[in-house]
Formats: C-alpha cells, structure tokens, sequence
C-alpha cells in the first residue's frame, strides 16, 4: 500500500474508488442495482472514509480490485447497449468526468516518490537522502507508483 501521505490516496484505493464512483452514480443512482460489492460503500465513498484511513482498509487486492472495475464497466456496457434517456447520461458524463479528475490526482501521485526513486529509477538521478520530485517535462525519469506498491 505504501507509506502515508496527506496530499495523495493510495493508488489501489484510488482506483476502486473511480469504480465504486461509477457504480455508485450510474448503475445504483441511475438504474437502481444493488452493490456490486456489500461493503463498497465502506470502502470507497469518500465522503464516508476518512482520508488517513484509506491506508488501512481491507482493500480487495489488486486482482479483485480489478474485477471490480471489470463487473462495473461490463455493467454500464449493458445499460449503453439498451440505451439511456438524458438523466440517466448525465449521471455517466459525471463519473466520466470524476473519473479525468482522478487520473489528474495519479499524475500528481507519479511525481510523488519516495527517497531512492522506484525500481526504474536511474541510479544517476536517484537520491537517498529526500524524495525525488521531477515534473512532467522530465521525460527521462520514470517515477513509478512507488509510494503505492500495487
Ligand atoms: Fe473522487
């Protein structure tokens, strides 16, 4: 899961988060399923799951998180596929447009590796003593999702 931080969620809550988000709003909202999953709403509403507690949640791993995304999208092909009125697409343009926020935070979470950079760390650029921060035009250096270890 990696080590705390106060400005980033760990990327394996993240993503299940995106998918609960999906879940919550399209296929529950929307058309009125039951959850996918019983204790969704305990693991990924964040509104519900307290930042410092992300960390230490009984997170499926990240093959179960996975199928989760899987279940959820497989799911919403269905609904599209049998055609939704307009209130029902403005509840997937909404977790679309989550969903573009979120890969916003995992481009943040990139920059954000802890000391000694990841295993695709150039020895020549990797610095022990502090985290390494490279923004994006830094095109060499591969930050990883090291502080996340999915
Ligand atoms: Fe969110």
């Amino acid at each position: 899961m990696g080590p705390y931080l106060a400005v980033v969620n760990p990327v394996l809550w993240e993503i299940g988060h995106v998918a609960w988000f999906h879940e919550y709003w399209t296929l529950r909202h929307a058309a009125g399923h039951t959850p996918l999953i019983e204790r969704c709403d305990r693991l990924w509403d964040s509104s519900a799951v307290p930042h410092a507690t992300r960390w230490h949640l009984d997170l499926p791993d990240r093959t179960g998180t996975r199928g989760y995304m899987a279940d959820v999208l497989a799911r919403q092909q269905q609904m599209l596929g049998r055609g939704v009125d307009d209130a029902t697409c403005y509840f997937y343009d909404l977790s679309v447009r989550h969903e573009d926020m979120h890969v916003e935070a995992l481009t943040y979470m990139r920059q954000k590796v802890l000391r000694g950079g990841c295993w695709a760390t150039s020895a020549r650029i990797a610095r022990p003593a502090y985290r390494n921060f490279f923004t994006l035009d830094r095109s060499d250096v591969f930050a990883g999702f090291r502080t996340c270890a999915m």
